[in-house]
């Protein structure tokens, strides 16, 4: 499967999701990228975090489908809004791996980057993410993120220790991609 960022939509989660969500969220290769503890999750569990981000009132968090077929492909958030330092930290994950490496995590990152200093006013965008994730990182610093820094040993995954690397974006750092 190829799909282009122009057949990518950003819409709020639906219950209807939760089917793609459950596959992705179990998924031991996407867990080890995310970093953080799983014991594993339950469709009950993904239909309560379908509902918990639909109505969460400090974040901003949508479904990357695929238009047409409205197929649900991984979510992207803004999460931890502070409309007073002007903060939110951001993830993303494309839980299908035959949508890698075709320009949607780099299309997404930049809409909601776009959405947050160009709507909500922010001025700093974080994130985090394990060092191990190379492909993560080389997409964040191609958009302009900076590393601030690194956790030690911060995670632990197959009997070893993985450092977290902190990244940010500031405003002016930003740059709007062309039209
Ligand atoms: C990380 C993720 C969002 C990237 O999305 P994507 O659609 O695959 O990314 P893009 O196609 O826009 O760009 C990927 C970049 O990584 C590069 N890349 C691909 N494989 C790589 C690898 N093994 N090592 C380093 N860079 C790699 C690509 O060359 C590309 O950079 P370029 O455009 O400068 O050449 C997506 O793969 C994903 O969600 N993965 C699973 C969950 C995850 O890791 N989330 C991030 C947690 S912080």
């Amino acid at each position: 499967m190829t799909i282009s960022p122009e057949q990518i939509v950003l819409r709020r989660p639906e219950p209807e999701d939760a089917e793609q969500l459950y596959v992705y969220r179990n998924d031991r290769k996407i867990a080890d990228l995310l970093g953080g503890f799983s014991i594993g999750y339950t469709k009950q569990d993904i239909l309560d975090w379908v509902e918990f981000h639909r109505t969460s009132k400090n974040e901003v968090v949508y479904v990357i489908a695929e238009s047409g077929a409205n197929r649900c492909l991984g979510h992207v958030g803004l999460y931890n809004i502070d409309h007073r330092i002007r903060t939110a930290e951001f993830a993303v994950s494309i839980g299908d791996e035959s949508a890698w490496g075709c320009g949607i995590g780099a299309h997404v990152t930049q809409t909601m980057l776009a959405y947050g200093f160009g709507e909500l006013n922010l001025h700093r965008v974080c994130l985090s993410v394990v060092s191990t994730n190379l492909r993560a990182m080389r997409l964040y610093e191609r958009l302009g993120f900076v590393k601030e820094g690194e956790l030690r040993d911060a995670q632990f995954r197959d009997h070893q220790y993985i450092n977290v690397v902190l990244m940010s974006i500031l405003e002016d750092q930003w740059q709007r991609p062309a039209c």
